[in-house]
């Protein structure tokens, strides 16, 4: 989906679109902050945004009454943004330009949401001018979970007891893996959101590529993106280590 830069974000979630070196929220973002808003418990909550782009999760935990909020991510001119989208919200907010495989074992959070890079990409895609937003947003590497497999064996580790974790990702990048990965762990994965779309430039660019690897029927056009949830027992021992 193309959106000019001073549309509203599609949900009504109320923010400008930012700059094109900002990934612009889309159906992702809005199917994570749908499954937040549906599924979780947020008033009172230490929680964490992880790969926050503009900040629009983080922003929305705030509203939902988060008492505080980690958003981070890798990209500079990401967190930048973020903090200024954040301002409003700076005294629950927290932006940080970290990566996220810096953030495990340090911290601790009863909710963690992410909206990772998760598409696979061929190591040689030529990046033209239809890519209008920053490839690490969207590049999950050649099978699409270069970001989503650390995140899924720190995962634990980034929960306290009882703590939650919602991701999203598409159908593309193997969410069985995902569930299966986080169960590893000792969290109980699920499947909780499901919704279909249609290709974008990313995906569009590449389906030929999708339909050789087996990944996509010819002449499909639409992708799955499913909101997967992990919780860490409220009895649970010490999480896993996966390092
Ligand atoms: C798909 S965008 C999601 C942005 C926002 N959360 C949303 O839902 O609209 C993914 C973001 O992850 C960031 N990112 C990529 N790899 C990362 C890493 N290893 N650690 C932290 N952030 C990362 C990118 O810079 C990008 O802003």
């Amino acid at each position: 989906m193309t959106l000019s830069c001073d549309a509203p974000v599609p949900g009504g979630l109320g923010l400008p679109i930012p700059p094109e070196t900002v990934y612009r929220p889309q159906e992702d973002s809005q199917l994570l902050v749908d499954a937040v808003r549906r599924s979780c418990r947020v008033p009172g909550t230490r929680a964490a945004d992880l790969c926050t782009g503009t900040g629009v999760v983080a922003i929305e935990l705030a509203r939902l009454g988060a008492a505080s909020v980690l958003a981070i991510d890798s990209c500079p001119g990401a967190a930048q943004s973020a903090a200024a989208r954040c301002q409003k919200v700076s005294d629950i907010v927290t932006v940080e330009h970290r990566d996220l495989n810096d953030l495990t074992g340090r911290d601790t959070f009863d909710l963690v949401t992410c909206n990772p890079p998760y598409v696979p990409t061929p190591p040689d895609l030529d990046v033209t001018d239809e890519y209008a937003w920053p490839r690490n947003a969207w590049d999950g590497g050649p099978d699409g979970r270069s970001v989503l497999d650390p995140l899924c064996a720190g995962a634990a580790e980034l929960l306290n007891p009882g703590g939650t974790l919602l991701l999203v990702q598409s159908e593309f990048a193997d969410p069985a893996e995902t569930v299966a990965a986080l169960r590893r762990t000792g969290l109980h994965a699920d499947v909780v959101a499901r919704r279909r779309v249609p290709f974008g430039p990313v995906l569009t660019a590449q389906a030929t590529w999708f339909e050789d690897l087996g990944l996509l029927e010819t002449d499909r056009r639409v992708e799955e993106l499913v909101v997967i949830r992990a919780d860490r027992p409220s009895t649970s021992a010490a999480p896993r280590g996966h390092r």
